[in-house]
């Protein structure tokens, strides 16, 4: 059996409704997770809500609410990215259940009975909007250097003792090379490690709105610990013996934004080494959206509401828009002339004409069935070789986190197959060599079909339009099937259109 793989999203704060960020890592994820299990990976994929800490608790005065109905009715507007965005995610965790109160008290417990914490008093900078202390150092201009306004706090505090995991930290980090990707924000924690780690404050006194610390309700829990420790919650912690815990957590991938990098890679590690738990396998950051050139942010309007772009564009093409306009790990823009282009050019024309092409030429010319295909020709071999030799690159693509290049690559088929229409133009063989017509459509309904089974975790549901086209039975619809051959006369359903093209004068009124 192929090795395990366990992909996870941030748990997402309820203080606010999603924007096309959420939606972003929620796609990464689900695309990765989507290809491991169609290349016969057991795969296990997790999201959720962030529900305690004083941010929230905040959020729920503002809005006359008691916490736990507030964070009810924000974490059902996360909870339906599933079937808005088509996710496949295996589970949905709230930090507010049952099963992770129980699951972050023992990691208290445990890291008690290890001598890593200790009793003691904070006084120092935090920012509610960050749930983050800052040192004084790190402030700029009087705010923490996410530009998060800071304020003074001083109150009894329990301490983890972060500053004893500099060094096995360091070293950990040196010995996995590709546990923090990309490259740079794996620089960007050892320099933060390097410049030396203090002790964390890991509780709070002076508000309510969380996990208790085990023997003293006075304090709860620092809101980082109990998040983070959803990762492990979500596979039966504090049973180790789970097998889910057993098979998947060390596999674990963390997928975030960069802006919580230091909580996953120097907090989340260093807890788990002091709890005597592995640390995750692989943290992967990616960059930052604008929107139209600006900062998303509530107070400039601006945020993009993924409710109102699938409604407007259609789930697939955002999903193949952001997967393929960004490298995974770089800044980039949310544009809609990008967006726009992206779909008419890649999908509506590359894609979209290609099997429109093909496969109304079969509906007129060849009785609506799979032809028969006569002798190969070395381009018609070379041509469907290709969708082996792809899916091998596309392997080694997702293995990096590497969409947009997994995209490239398997647009290059399309734009062969798009040459090959032009070389053989089977328009023109109708009238001089059918067995020869017959066997080019038959090539391309075969590379039509791999194009399909290759989309599917980019655009599953168009993907299951393309191979519902060419009558592939919805077992047959894994990575094997790459390059088996057809069944010749298989009738084929009506020919239709897959990407529509959006109108520019219409979208741009709209
Ligand atoms: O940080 N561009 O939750 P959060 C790209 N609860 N990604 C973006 C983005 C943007 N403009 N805006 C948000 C928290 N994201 C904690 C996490 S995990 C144990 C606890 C995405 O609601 C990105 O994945 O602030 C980022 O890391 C995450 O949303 C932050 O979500
Ligand atoms: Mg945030």
């Amino acid at each position: 059996m192929k090795s395990a793989k366990y992909i996870t999203t941030p748990i997402y704060y309820v203080n606010d409704v999603p924007h096309i960020g959420h939606a972003y890592t929620d796609i990464a994820a689900d695309v990765w997770a989507r290809f491991m299990r169609l290349d016969g990976h057991p795969t296990h994929f997790l999201t959720g809500t962030d529900e305690h800490g004083q941010k929230i608790e905040k959020a729920a005065q503002a809005a006359n609410q008691d916490p736990q109905a507030f964070v009810d009715q924000v974490s059902e507007r996360f909870r339906a990215l599933t079937p808005l965005l088509n996710l496949s995610n295996d589970d949905f965790i709230r930090t507010t259940e049952d099963r992770h109160k129980k699951s972050v008290q023992h990691l208290w417990d445990v890291l008690v009975a290890n001598g890593q914490i200790y009793e003691g008093a904070y006084e120092g900078w935090y920012a509610i909007r960050d749930e983050a202390f800052y040192a004084e150092s790190e402030l700029v201009e009087g705010k923490a250097p996410t530009g998060a306004p800071v304020e003074w706090v001083k109150e009894p505090s329990y301490f983890f003792k972060l500053s004893a995991w500099q060094e096995p930290l360091l070293k950990f980090i040196e010995d996995n090379p590709s546990f923090i990707v990309p490259e740079t924000r794996r620089n960007e924690v050892i320099s933060f490690i390097k410049g030396g780690l203090k002790d964390l404050s890991v509780s709070r006194t002076s508000f309510k709105w969380g996990v208790p610390v085990p023997n003293d309700d006075r304090h709860i829990m620092y809101v980082w610990i109990d998040a983070l420790t959803n990762y492990i919650t979500a596979l039966g912690y504090p049973h180790e013996q789970d097998p889910k815990f057993q098979q998947f957590w060390p596999q674990s991938v963390h997928v975030i934004g960069k802006d919580i990098l230091r909580f996953h890679a120097v907090y989340w590690p260093a807890f788990l080494l002091a709890a005597g738990l592995t640390p995750p396998h692989k943290i992967v950051a990616h960059g930052w959206w604008t929107s139209e050139g600006q900062k998303i942010s509530k107070s400039l309007g601006n945020v993009i509401n993924p409710v109102d772009l699938v409604e407007t564009y259609g789930l697939d093409p955002i999903r193949y828009f952001v997967m393929r306009e960004v490298p995974f790990g770089q800044d980039g823009d949310f544009s809609k002339a990008s967006l726009i282009r992206r779909i008419n050019v890649d999908l509506s024309n590359d894609l979209g004409n290609l099997c429109q092409r093909v496969l109304s030429m079969v509906a007129k010319n060849a009785e609506g069935k799979i032809p028969a295909a006569g002798e190969l020709t070395p381009r018609d071999q070379d041509l469907l070789a290709l969708s082996q030799s792809t899916l091998e690159r596309v392997r080694e693509h997702m293995d990096h986190f590497q969409f947009h290049r997994a995209l490239e690559d398997i647009w290059r088929i399309c734009g062969e197959a798009n040459k090959y229409v032009d070389e053989q133009a089977p328009w023109a063989l109708r009238k001089t060599d059918m067995v020869r017509m017959n066997t080019v459509l038959h090539v391309l309904i075969q590379i039509i079909r791999d194009l399909g089974i290759l989309i599917q975790p980019f655009m599953p549901e168009s993907a299951a339009k393309i191979l519902d086209l060419v009558a592939l039975p919805i077992s047959n619809r894994t990575f094997d099937t790459l390059g088996v051959p057809l069944h010749e006369g298989t009738g084929l359903p009506p020919p239709s259109a897959i990407f529509p093209r959006i109108e520019v004068a219409e979208s741009v009124s709209a």
